[in-house]
C-alpha cells in the first residue's frame, strides 16, 4: 500500500453530520470537520476502544481528546500525549469539490 490521496468514498459532506464515521482503506476511522478543515484517525481509542466520534478535536486542531477518559494523541503522528505508549493512525483529509480525499499519516496505508 501507499499513502498517496484517495477517495473516501460514500460520503455526501452537504449532508454529513459530522464526526462522521466511516471505512478508508479497510480500516474504520473518524472524520472530524470545523469549517473547510477536516481531520481523521482511528475510530476505537487504544485505551478502552471507545469511539473517537465521542472525542474531539482539541488545541487548534492539533490532537484529538478521548471522551471517556481524556487520553490525547497528536494529529501530526498519532502519538500518546498523556498516555506514553499509546499511539493511534491518522489521516490527512482534504476536499475537492464535493468529495473528500485522504490519505494515511503514519500507517502507510
Ligand atoms: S477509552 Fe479512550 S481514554 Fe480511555
Amino acid at each position: 500500500m501507499t499513502n498517496e490521496w484517495r477517495q473516501i468514498e460514500g460520503i455526501n459532506i452537504e449532508e454529513a453530520n459530522f464526526p462522521v464515521r466511516m471505512e478508508f482503506g479497510g480500516e474504520k476511522i473518524v472524520i472530524f470537520r470545523e469549517g473547510n478543515d477536516y481531520w481523521a484517525v482511528q475510530r476505537y481509542c487504544p485505551h478502552q476502544h471507545t469511539d473517537f466520534s465521542r472525542g474531539a478535536i482539541v488545541s487548534n486542531g492539533t490532537m484529538i481528546r478521548c471522551g471517556l477518559h481524556a487520553y490525547t494523541f497528536k494529529l501530526s503522528d498519532g502519538t500518546g500525549v498523556n498516555c506514553p505508549g499509546y499511539k493511534i493512525n491518522v489521516y490527512e483529509v482534504q476536499q475537492e469539490g464535493a468529495q473528500l480525499l485522504g490519505r494515511s499519516i503514519n500507517t502507510g496505508n
